[in-house]
């Protein structure tokens, strides 16, 4: 019995207490009623266990509590800036508790593609295959941080007759009875795609941000727009006159219509194809939107290592896990720096024009300096001192 269990009851525990719950560490319960001449009854010795936290199977569970906690610890040092190629339920499992900042993924839809060398591990059937996401999901809930983020790229999967089904409406619920809180449902149009023959052609894809509690960090600048009209000024109140947009663009929205998706000769393809990959454009805006540099991402099906890259590319620390595309991640990887002249999305020459004009009209009004200072300056600068007349 851990000290622990002790402590935890010990107020109310008398010293012959004590002494009997020492000794049920060692023993069983009939040489304890022996040893204490048969005054404890075996009901009487389970109901001062149970007070004092101190069955076996609960300082056992403790135990492997703790055992597994440091497991995870270990497992998620020897992770860091890695990816594994294994299960995502086996790799999620072997992290920690409240560990990672943003979980950044695309789940397999489930609709046949043939990944890596298995073609039917994206053929289950539907029921599995829900059983399956919404283990994901909890893990996901467990690993992410109070605040963390979960960034879940979702398109279409096909239910058991077949018919075709928006995973986003499908696993709503779970989202929520996984203990994270809807936040936003972003979409990204696609300018290309195949052409069905009796239905809409899809040109959008779905990514649902739902967060472990309130969200801890929030970066608007790194996904603002350029203002539509930059040079637009309030005409009442207190700021009558003044530019009335940010300078670093309008306020991010939900409809993200600048992220080219990923065909055969995009450059995110330059070291090898994946049949689902999507784009490092997209990973990198919900890295800079959701964490800090140095933060941990985690992306539990990495396929090609998008969002590894991602990850590098912004300063942050990245774990993941695939059943396949080892080779073709560390392609990638070894081919990545980090990205440190990428300007803010939202300032256009046109806004930057805009709000220099701005800063020389407020700040720096041109002044008049005499002729004493003029010639001074001259002097300083090497310059004749009539060069001016
Ligand atoms: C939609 S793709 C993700 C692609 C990735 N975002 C990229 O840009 O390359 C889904 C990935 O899940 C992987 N996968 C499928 N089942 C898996 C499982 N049980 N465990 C781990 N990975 C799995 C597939 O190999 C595939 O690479």
């Amino acid at each position: 019995m851990g000290a622990d269990a002790q402590n935890s009851g010990a107020t109310a525990l008398t010293d012959e207490e004590r002494r009997v719950l020492d000794l049920l560490a060692t023993h069983t319960y009939e040489q304890v009623i022996e040893m204490f001449g048969g005054e404890w009854s075996k009901g009487a010795l389970y109901r001062l266990a149970l007070r004092a936290g101190a069955r076996k199977t609960e300082s056992r569970i403790r135990e492997r509590d703790e055992q597994r906690r440091r497991r995870q610890q270990e497992a998620l040092q020897a992770l860091v800036d890695k990816t594994a190629t294994a299960d995502v339920l086996d790799f999620m499992d072997s992290l920690p508790d409240a560990s990672i900042d943003l979980v950044v993924t695309s789940i397999p839809y489930n609709v046949g593609k043939r990944y890596g060398d298995a073609p039917a591990s994206d053929c289950m059937r539907t029921v599995y295959f829900h059983g399956f996401v919404m283990q994901v999901l909890s893990e996901a809930a467990r690993v992410l941080k109070a605040g963390g983020v979960l960034f879940l790229q979702v398109g279409s999967t096909r239910d058991w007759q077949d018919r075709l089904m928006p995973l986003d409406i499908l696993l709503f619920d779970d989202i929520r009875h996984a203990g994270l809180t809807f936040q936003s449902r972003v979409i990204w149009t696609l300018p290309h795609g195949l052409t069905p023959k009796r239905r809409l052609a899809e040109r959008y894809e779905t990514v649902l941000v739902c967060s472990k509690g309130e969200v801890a960090k929030f970066n608007p600048s790194v996904a603002r727009t350029p203002q539509k009209n930059p040079g637009k000024r309030s005409y009442k109140g207190k700021r009558k006159g003044e530019l009335s947009g940010h300078p670093l663009g309008a306020w991010p929205t939900n409809v993200w219509d600048d992220i080219p998706s990923v065909r055969h000769n995009h450059p995110d393809r330059a070291h090898g194809a994946h049949p689902a990959q999507f784009p490092v454009a997209l990973a990198k805006r919900a890295i800079l939107l959701y964490t800090s540099p140095g933060d941990l991402v985690c992306d539990p099906f990495c396929g090609s290592g998008t969002s590894h890259v991602a990850a590098i590319e912004t300063g942050r620390a990245f774990v993941g896990a695939d059943l396949f595309y080892e080779d073709l991640r560390a392609r990638r990887i070894a081919n990545t720096v980090p990205d440190t002249l990428s300007i803010l999305p939202g300032v256009s020459t046109d806004t930057l024009a805009v709000w220099q004009a701005e800063v020389r009209r407020v700040d720096c009004p041109a002044k008049q300096i005499d002729d004493v200072r003029q010639t001074e300056f001259l002097r300083e600068a090497g310059l004749p001192c009539n060069a001016s007349k």
